[in-house]
């Protein structure tokens, strides 16, 4: 199996437009801009990515950042085995041979030190030094720069340097309207419309408190969590809290009032 074959996206994943994003990224795509998306955890940056990569037919090669992350991981670097010693590409090398979308998910988990390998890929010279190795890789043609990052976990600390930021185009994500988030919840979760929309409802009750004692707000990923343990037979009640209230506060203040949320939309 070649490596283009391996990080293939062999079936369509089930992605819900909702906005422009799909023409703006084909675009941003066709131009091999670097794109960054922004939003919060759980709104669908991901699935849209693997999704993109579906549609356009290119390998996804995707790198999840920390700190601990540095240059040589994702560049490559030098191993010892039996024979002596030998160059293994990491995975940005390897998406930048075979023309793949590359997708750095939180990148600003990564130190800046480490995050400005990725300069001379996204300007014209599309080139990855590998220093070590003295080898200078070109991008193949189609080679894309996708990086995720969630604005709400920023601090002075941790933020992209203006010239890594300057080198992206941003497309915003966002939980999606209560019409489409439900849809998604049916499809995702095999849940009926009536339930899906209600789930939604407490979504929405508990993204208000977004900033009153939340950091975020409940994601699209946990209405799917708790829609799958109702499609499962557990009750609506238990189903919510334990996808929706208990993952995202340690306060009880906070915990009853969504835990009323959940009784008001889930009465029965
Ligand atoms: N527009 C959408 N279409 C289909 N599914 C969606 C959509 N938005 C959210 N989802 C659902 O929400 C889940 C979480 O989405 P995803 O993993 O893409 O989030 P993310 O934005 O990448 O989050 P993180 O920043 O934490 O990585 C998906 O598994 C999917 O079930
Ligand atoms: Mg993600």
């Amino acid at each position: 199996m070649t490596d283009t074959d391996q990080y293939a996206v062999k079936q369509e994943p089930y992605y819900r437009p909702v906005g422009d994003e799909t023409e703006l990224f084909e675009a941003a795509h066709a131009a091999r801009m670097p794109v960054m998306l922004k939003g919060p955890t759980g709104c669908g940056k991901s699935r849209f990515v693997s999704w993109m990569a579906w549609r356009l037919q290119r390998p996804l090669v995707t790198v999840a950042c920390n700190e601990d992350m540095t240059a040589a991981d994702l560049v490559g670097r030098y191993l010892l085995d039996a024979d002596g010693t030998r160059w293994q590409d990491g995975p940005l090398t390897l998406a930048a041979r075979i023309g793949a979308i590359c997708y750095l998910d939180e990148v600003v988990e990564a130190r800046q030190d480490t995050t400005v390998v990725i300069h001379p890929l996204t300007d014209h010279r599309r080139v990855l030094p590998l220093e070590k190795k003295g080898e200078l890789v070109e991008a193949h043609p189609d080679f894309h720069l996708v990086i995720s990052y969630n604005p709400g976990y920023q601090n002075l600390m941790k933020d992209l340097k203006p010239s890594t930021k300057q080198r992206f185009g941003a497309l915003h994500f966002d939980f999606p309207e209560a019409e489409t988030e439900a849809e998604i919840l049916v499809h995702e979760a095999g849940v009926d419309r009536t339930t899906a929309e209600r789930l939604v409802q407490v979504g929405q009750r508990g993204r208000n408190l977004k900033g009153h004692g939340l950091d975020e707000g409940i994601s699209t990923r946990l209405l799917v969590y708790a829609g799958q343990l109702i499609a499962r037979g557990i009750a609506p009640g238990a189903a919510c809290r334990m996808a929706l209230v208990h993952p995202i506060t340690d306060d009880p203040d906070l915990r009853d009032t969504l835990e009323a949320a959940v009784d008001t939309h889930f009465p029965d």
